[in-house]
């Protein structure tokens, strides 16, 4: 007998499970959360926070750029109106700011490419344009002379993960969605299939079932979804760059109360220590980031951590059924935060049983070819 019976079990309480959430309950769906808390390492709480789809998305390994710029442009323009809805909801301030991104290059080869990339962010409907050094540091005045050109994309934007996952878990109290503190083990197959066992012991139901753990979590199949390890830092260094710089072998995310986040190494393998930062990694970025601005080069370091993207083989995120007919909300990579109101709209409307306002296809885990992740038949 089932300890708990829901009727519809998300599996996964980063940012991509709390929207989700947060969307079926406000469409009056009976929705549960099941979270492994700190047993399970989340992508979300390591990540950034660049809502970035013009230079996130356009580099999926699989020929899927333009549905991946398509998704991140959409959920960048939700973003607009999902960011002061949940402020007002909450009254957690999370740091939302559309102040675009620049992206610097110290050589004619750099140029080039940043050139290409924004040729494709335009031809895409999106907003990029390549400047002059002079142009970018008459946007940011601390960027270093070293920089010859820049692609400006106005129209990026960020947010502060840390306090969005806040403001999500307080929004989902206030819909009465419950996020069951248990670590899923296993997922029920064949007639057990709305079954899953946790490590505490006890065995849930759903109805309805929704995977949308991370890569570490031992529920994803190994090589479809997997971990890449980002080695990352804060700094305290109020004013010196205003908006989203990525430079060659740094990002730098200018945050609240003058805390800057530098970002990130991306190592892969299965023997990754997941949870350690190396003395080099950091010096490395730090290093990058004052090649790019070298007034943040003395600046106090206030952490440093480790997080696990869900990467996946094509770069693009897993959205549809599996052949037990569970919903999966999966590997979204680099782009968690970017996608999140976009990706809980679609999947609401497929629980839902609604045509969802995208084309989810090229999401389909059918994707990969048979076996485990063949779509589901019927209901
Ligand atoms: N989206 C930034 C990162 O994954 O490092």
């Amino acid at each position: 007998m089932p300890s708990r019976v829901f009727d519809i079990a998300i599996i996964g309480g980063g940012v991509i499970g709390l929207t989700l959430a947060r969307e079926l309950g406000g469409r009056d769906a009976r929705v549960a959360v099941i979270d492994a808390g700190a047993a399970v390492p989340q992508a979300t709480v390591a990540a950034a926070g660049m809502l970035a789809p013009s230079f996130e998305t356009c580099a999926a390994f699989g020929g899927l750029a333009e549905p991946l710029y398509h998704l991140g442009a959409r959920s960048l323009a939700m973003w607009q109106d999902y960011a002061p809805a949940l402020e007002e909801e909450t009254g957690i301030v999370i740091d939302y700011r559309r102040d675009g991104t620049l992206g610097l290059a110290y050589r004619d080869a750099q140029a080039e490419d940043l050139a290409k990339q924004a040729a494709l962010v335009k031809n895409l409907g999106g907003a990029a344009e390549m400047i002059s050094g002079d142009e970018a540091r008459a946007l940011e005045p601390a960027l270093s002379n070293e920089v010859v050109a820049a692609l400006h994309a106005p129209e990026d934007a960020q947010v502060d993960p840390r306090h969005v996952m806040s403001a999500l878990r307080i929004s989902l109290k206030n819909r009465d969605i419950e996020i069951v503190p248990a670590r899923v083990l296993s997922l029920g197959e064949g007639a057990a299939a709305g079954q899953f066992a946790c490590a505490e012991g006890d065995v849930f139901e759903a109805q309805t079932i929704v995977l949308a753990a991370g890569a570490v979590s031992g529920l994803t199949p190994m090589g479809l979804v997997y971990p890449v390890k980002g080695e990352a830092t804060a700094i305290a260094a109020e004013g010196v760059v205003t908006r989203v710089v990525r430079a060659p072998g740094a990002y730098i995310c200018p945050k609240a109360g003058g805390r800057v986040v530098i970002g990130a190494t991306e190592e892969l393998g299965p023997l990754l220590d997941h949870h350690s930062v190396s003395d080099a990694a950091i010096a490395g970025l730090r290093a990058n980031a004052a090649r790019a601005a070298p007034g943040l080069s003395s600046a106090q370091e206030l952490e440093r951590w480790a997080g696990l993207r869900p990467g996946t083989p094509d770069g693009a995120p897993i959205m549809g059924r599996d052949k037990e007919g569970r919903f999966l909300a999966l590997g979204h990579y680099r782009n968690g935060i970017l996608h999140a109101p976009a990706a809980a709209e679609a999947m609401a409307a497929l629980i839902l049983g609604e045509t969802p306002p995208f084309d989810l296809a090229p999401f389909d885990p059918s994707r990969f070819g048979p076996g485990r992740f063949s779509p589901a038949q019927g209901g």
